[in-house]
């Protein structure tokens, strides 16, 4: 099977579905709502977002949201992401999401996105840029 290319077009989709999945955040604590969604290489999309907890330690990001349903889909190659936030500029992944996302590719393109009251705010920016210096587990000794 062809494997998919990542164009503007297909991050403008991205952004969109994670936009979409934003509306349905679960953040009556922070009231900080994320959306995520990442395109994997053969070309399925999938969403996420964040869902909070009354025991705080709990709450679920967005990212780590849509990296869950890839796996239980039985994907594994993410060649693209994309995160919307409210604020005034982008949120940028925590650094669990952060950790979970490299699990899988070591980079890809990232566009982060804040939805403001005068219109979008968008930072383009990568998985290696975000995630340097990756921690290896090295268990041969
Ligand atoms: N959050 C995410 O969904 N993704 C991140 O990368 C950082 C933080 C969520 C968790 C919590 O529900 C809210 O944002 C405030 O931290």
């Amino acid at each position: 099977m062809e494997e998919t290319v990542v164009n503007e077009t297909l991050l403008g989709k991205l952004v969109a579905e994670a936009r979409h999945a934003r509306a349905n955040a679960y953040a009556p604590y922070s009231n900080y709502r994320v959306g995520s969604a990442i395109l994997t290489a053969k070309g399925a999309i999938y969403t996420g977002c964040n869902v909070e907890n009354a025991s705080y330690g709990a709450c679920l990001c967005a990212e780590r949201n849509a990296i869950g349903k890839m796996v239980a889909a039985g994907d594994s190659k993410p060649i693209a992401c994309a995160v919307v936030t409210g604020g005034k500029a982008p949120g940028s992944p925590c650094g669990i999401c952060r950790q979970v996302l490299v699990e899988f590719t070591r980079d890809m393109p990232v566009v982060l996105v804040a939805e403001t009251p005068t219109g979008d705010v968008r930072r383009d920016t990568s998985l290696a840029e975000l995630m340097p210096d990756v921690f290896e587990l090295d268990t041969s000794d």
